[in-house]
């Protein structure tokens, strides 16, 4: 009697045990991922302060909303990034770039406003296209690896390492793209529809490549790539337009045309994710809907808090005079100065081709906690291989 209760006091502490242990590792398998840093390549949408850096600041009113000063974005406060970055409460990332007052120590961020996936054959003083491409992103990350490696094994002392990544955090790091958009407007503004469409496989490929790369050469394993928007619902597409034909525009004034090579963009994307998938096994990938999510905001932007999404809050803009934010023009003979509207957090454009910090808000709200992901997991799981 007295062996048998104890036998059975033993088996239900083995029980206990054994649900305890299984506890753990379903508690285990979910994890917050705990990046160390994120590393981040792209153009405007996702520029921290690098073309401002090597060309003219970005000046006022931008950044009048967050940072209160111009702050190298395209924007009047926080960029998608800077939501990444807060919801892996990590700081803002310092553009690779920038040589002052930048910190390196969770990432840094080769984003350049006006940058495409392909290199273009002009400058900037054209059409705005930035001279680092992708592929010139990511050699900067390669020698700013290498750098940052040296200089952290020369340092003597935490403070001096303070400011610089620790080198075994880099494949630990995550690895977010943003890019793409301006290859379409190259493309609008170069060739026809079918020649933009028969360049698109080239395009994805090139972003392809500096995936395969990270992986292969620099240890990177978890990637988060956002697919481009819709680029056709910028204000700026509509500036200096009369008499647009019958079926031009969608019901909510988007350039139906742009929308569609942004969508056949996004299929051979997300087809090449899925490769990418199957060709580096221990990467975990994931393809983010930023189209969804945008177009999402557009079509129901009354509902949503917003004015109508094709106004702009900053900039000059009256029948067929444009005055860019923060430029300075004349109007019949006056001085007028392209200014920030009065209540910037209703606009879902701020200045025509970027989005206010509200619009940017509201879509990273929506794309970080995984719903629009592919897999369906938020940013902060995004270092598992579902
Ligand atoms: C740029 O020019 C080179 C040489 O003429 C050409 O091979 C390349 O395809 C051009 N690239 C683009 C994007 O137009
Ligand atoms: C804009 O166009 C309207 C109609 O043609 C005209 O009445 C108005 O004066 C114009 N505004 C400016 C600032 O030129
Ligand atoms: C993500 O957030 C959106 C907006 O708040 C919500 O509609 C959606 O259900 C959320 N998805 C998940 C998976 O939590």
């Amino acid at each position: 009697m007295k062996m048998a209760l104890g036998k059975h006091h033993l088996s239900g502490f083995f029980l206990l045990l054994c649900f305890l242990w299984a506890r753990s590792v379903e508690l285990k398998a979910s994890p917050s991922c705990a990046f160390p840093a994120i590393y981040n390549f792209g153009d405007s949408n996702s520029d921290t302060g690098g073309i401002s850096a090597a060309f003219e600041p970005i000046s006022a009113p931008y950044g009048e909303g967050f940072f209160h000063k111009p702050a190298g974005r395209d924007s009047d406060g926080r960029l998608i990034i800077d939501f990444i970055a807060e919801s892996l409460k990590l700081p803002y990332l310092s553009a690779y770039l920038n040589s002052l007052g930048t910190n390196y120590r969770h990432g840094a961020n080769f984003a350049t406003g006006g940058s495409t996936i392909r290199r273009q054959n002009e400058t900037i003083y054209e059409y705005g296209i930035s001279p680092f491409a992708l592929d010139m992103q990511i050699i900067q990350f390669d020698q700013f690896k290498a750098r940052t490696n040296e200089l952290y094994k020369q340092a003597k002392t935490p403070m001096e390492r303070s400011k610089l990544p620790v080198p075994e955090e880099f494949s630990k790091a995550l690895y977010t793209f943003d890019i793409g958009q301006n290859d379409l407007s190259v493309g609008f503004r170069k060739m026809n529809l079918d020649q933009l469409r028969a360049a698109m496989p080239d395009i994805i490929n090139q972003l392809a490549s500096a995936v395969r790369h990270l992986y292969h050469q620099q240890g990177g394993r978890a990637f988060w790539i956002h697919n481009t928007g819709p680029i056709g619902c910028l204000p700026v597409n509509l500036f200096y337009k009369h008499n647009l034909p019958v079926g031009y525009l969608d019901q909510y004034g988007c350039v139906k045309d742009q929308n569609e090579m942004a969508i056949e963009f996004n299929k051979q994307l997300k087809n090449q994710v899925i490769k990418l998938r199957t060709e580096l096994p221990q990467a975990s990938i994931t393809y983010v809907d930023v189209y969804a999510a945008k177009y999402g905001l557009i079509s129901h932007a009354k509902n949503q808090g917003f004015v109508d999404p094709l106004t702009i809050c900053c900039g000059y803009h009256v029948n067929d005079t444009h005055i860019w934010c923060g430029q300075k023009g004349s109007v019949n003979g006056k001085e007028v100065f392209g200014a920030s509207c009065e209540n910037p957090l209703k606009y879902i454009s701020w200045d025509g081709v970027h989005y206010a910090e509200a619009a940017n808000h509201w879509v990273a709200h929506r794309i970080l906690n995984g719903s629009l992901a592919d897999p369906p997991f938020p940013i902060t799981q995004a270092c598992y291989r579902h």
